[in-house]
């Protein structure tokens, strides 16, 4: 029998909620973290809103006193769409999501694993490097949102900023935690059908996002992508660390093929 605990944030909705099931069905025991409750009934629940510094704190103080300690890893599931306001979508995607690992860092021992939700959209993250170093390496969500003016990206693809940033502190946590045998990894999804799907027509366009399902047949379910990200948490994946897998069904090398075809 597995003991060891995860955490889930997101729990309450789509592939969070999924992947709770995965890893119970696992034999992990599950702490979901959500500013919503989860409907599930075998998984055990901290209400925490992610998007604030105390937030955050009230999320490590909930998941300390239900795990005494020690959890073997972290699911950040938790996220919002670009319809969002701009500053809200990098306070959760991004800050929420780097400060609650760093946080509940010192619960994890050797062995332990992080997974981070980012997106198949954000492949070309490392076009923009630059200023997600500069975005990420502020301490404090406010003064780094205080650089929209000389980024405007931020605001104008808040979203894809907001990912592009998950797969850039995917890397950077993974080379910090490498030398205590924690790996940290991103699973990048395609369009799933989950409650945000609507907004991503709103925000991506409608004819883009439904073009995907005619590509593949189908949209992705939330269990599509919970089954990897669980399969994270397995020791047997202890070399793959640091990298990102697109879990798609393929809808990236459609679309990048059909490209050069047409070059
Ligand atoms: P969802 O909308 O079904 O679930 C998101 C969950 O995050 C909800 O339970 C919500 O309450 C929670 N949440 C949002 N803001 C929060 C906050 N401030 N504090 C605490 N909890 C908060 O969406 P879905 O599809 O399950 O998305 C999960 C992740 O997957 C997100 O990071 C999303 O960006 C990513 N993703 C989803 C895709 C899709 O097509 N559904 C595609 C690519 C990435």
């Amino acid at each position: 029998m597995n003991t060891s605990q995860v955490v889930v944030t997101g729990a309450a909705s789509g592939i969070g909620a999924q992947t709770a099931q995965a890893l119970r069905a696992r034999g992990f025991g599950v702490i979901g973290l959500d500013r919503d409750e989860p409907a599930a009934t075998d998984i055990r629940f901290v209400r925490a809103d992610l998007s604030t510094s105390e937030g955050i704190a009230q999320a490590v103080a909930g998941v300390q006193q239900l795990s005494g300690g020690s959890i073997a890893g972290i699911a950040n599931i938790a996220g919002v769409p670009g319809t969002a306001p701009w500053e809200l979508v990098h306070r959760v995607n991004v800050f929420g999501l780097r400060d609650l690992t760093r946080g509940l860092a010192p619960f994890m021992a050797a062995g332990g694993s992080v997974v981070n939700l980012a997106s198949a959209v954000a492949y070309r993250w490392r076009e923009r490097i630059a200023d997600l170093a500069r975005f990420c390496a502020h301490e404090d969500a406010g003064s780094a949102l205080a650089l929209v003016d000389e980024i405007p990206a931020m605001r104008e693809e808040s979203y894809l900023f907001s990912k592009h940033c998950v797969r850039y502190l995917t890397e950077v946590q993974a080379a910090e935690f490498v030398e205590r045998g924690i790996r940290v990894n991103s699973v990048s999804p395609g369009p799933i059908e989950t409650p945000i799907l609507e907004d991503f027509k709103t925000d991506h366009g409608r004819d883009k996002v439904e073009s995907a399902r005619d590509a593949l047949g189908r949209f992705g379910q939330p269990a599509d992508v919970a089954e990897v990200v669980a399969q994270l948490f397995d020791p047997a994946m202890a070399w793959v660390n640091g990298t990102d897998i697109r879990v798609d069904g393929g809808l990236t090398a459609v679309r990048e093929t059909a490209l050069y075809r047409g070059a």
